[in-house]
């Protein structure tokens, strides 16, 4: 396989408090390649946005490389750091917290444009409209605020600007769970269209393993700063191996109300374990429904299982 786009090899992000050293990501390593849309899929708290905000640099690692196209951004300087932002862009999960509500459309689109002296005049009119095309808002919309627009307006104006810069790699946080579920659809569309039209490479945040499903091309599960599981797309629906996974999966609604009334839900009991104190052996195991008592002394690698799907778990090789 040729060259991984990003990198990620045992990173570690420790956030120090009054209780302790909380673990956000515990030993991370993944390798995305150009053109995938990893899904990232875990509960609330898990360390998903912290490993999105060290791919953006807005967070540096305790440990750990992030290699983007060979080169670890872990170790760029702050004056490398506007090349950074034109490779690497973010979608956030709240569109109008993340809009400047006294900029119109237009400016805020064109704020990375501006910013990074690409365009001026006519030409920079003609990349705004352009934007706008891509993400399907009309050009009257340009000289409206955030608060004329509804939330998937919004969103798709949040999309336009990350494009701005025409990025390699799009981190999207949860970037449909604030709209209504009409809308949810229509903006997974339009993150598939640009992935197919541009080329351009995603991570996908979601809590549930719904959400990621008709876009992703690999899914990776993590639970309490780890992954479990990662496997292509189609691979992690059809046999999940790790009993988290599987009950992620469970969980999924189905849309027949009568199928959905008949089938086995794999419910998880109890709360995620704290960061700060997390089990000695998988973290998994105080609320896995398989669980033996090696899972309670023993960290269970993230060990392959056939070419593309690895996972985390003791089970496994028993
Ligand atoms: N700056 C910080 N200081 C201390 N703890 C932090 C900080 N940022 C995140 N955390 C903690 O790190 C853990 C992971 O947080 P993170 O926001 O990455 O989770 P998440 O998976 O994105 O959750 P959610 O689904 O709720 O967005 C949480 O326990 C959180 O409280
Ligand atoms: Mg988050």
């Amino acid at each position: 396989m040729t060259q991984a786009i990003l990198s990620i090899q045992n990173l570690k992000k420790f956030f120090p408090t009054k209780s302790g050293l909380l673990k956000a990501i515990d030993d991370i390593s993944i390798d995305i390649h150009a053109g995938e849309v990893l899904g990232l899929v875990g509960e609330s708290g898990c360390g998903k946005s912290t490993l999105g905000k060290i791919l953006m640099k807005l967070e540096q690692p305790t440990e750990g490389k992030v290699l983007f196209e060979g080169n670890d951004i872990t170790e760029i300087s702050q004056s490398s750091l506007r090349a950074h932002r034109k490779n690497i862009q973010m979608i956030f999960q709240d569109p109008y917290a993340s809009l400047n509500p006294r900029m119109t459309v237009s400016d805020i689109i064109a704020e990375p444009i501006d910013i990074h002296r690409l365009y001026q005049g006519a030409q920079r009119e003609g990349k705004i409209d352009e934007l706008l095309d891509t993400v399907g808002i009309d050009v009257s919309f340009k000289n409206r605020f955030p608060h004329e627009l509804s939330g998937g307006q919004r969103q798709r104006i949040g999309i336009a600007r990350a494009l701005a810069l025409s990025p390699k790699f799009l981190v999207c946080d949860e970037p449909i769970s604030a709209l209504d579920v009409s809308v949810q659809a229509q903006i997974i569309n339009l993150l598939k269209k640009l992935q197919k039209d541009f080329g351009v490479t995603i991570i996908f945040i979601a809590h549930d393993l719904g959400v990621v499903k008709y876009l992703s091309t690999k899914v990776a599960v993590m639970y309490l700063g780890r992954i479990v599981e990662v496997a292509p797309a189609d691979e992690l629906y059809d046999s999940p191996k790790h009993p988290y996974t599987q009950a992620l999966i469970s969980a999924i609604p189905i849309p027949d109300p009568k199928m959905e009334r008949s089938r086995d839900k794999l419910i998880i009991k109890g709360e995620i374990p704290s960061p700060v104190n997390p089990p000695v052996g998988c973290a998994f195991a105080t609320r896995c429904p398989k669980a033996q008592s090696s899972c309670f002394h023993k960290r269970p690698a993230l060990e392959s299982i056939s070419d593309a799907h690895k996972v985390a778990c003791h089970l496994l090789s028993v």
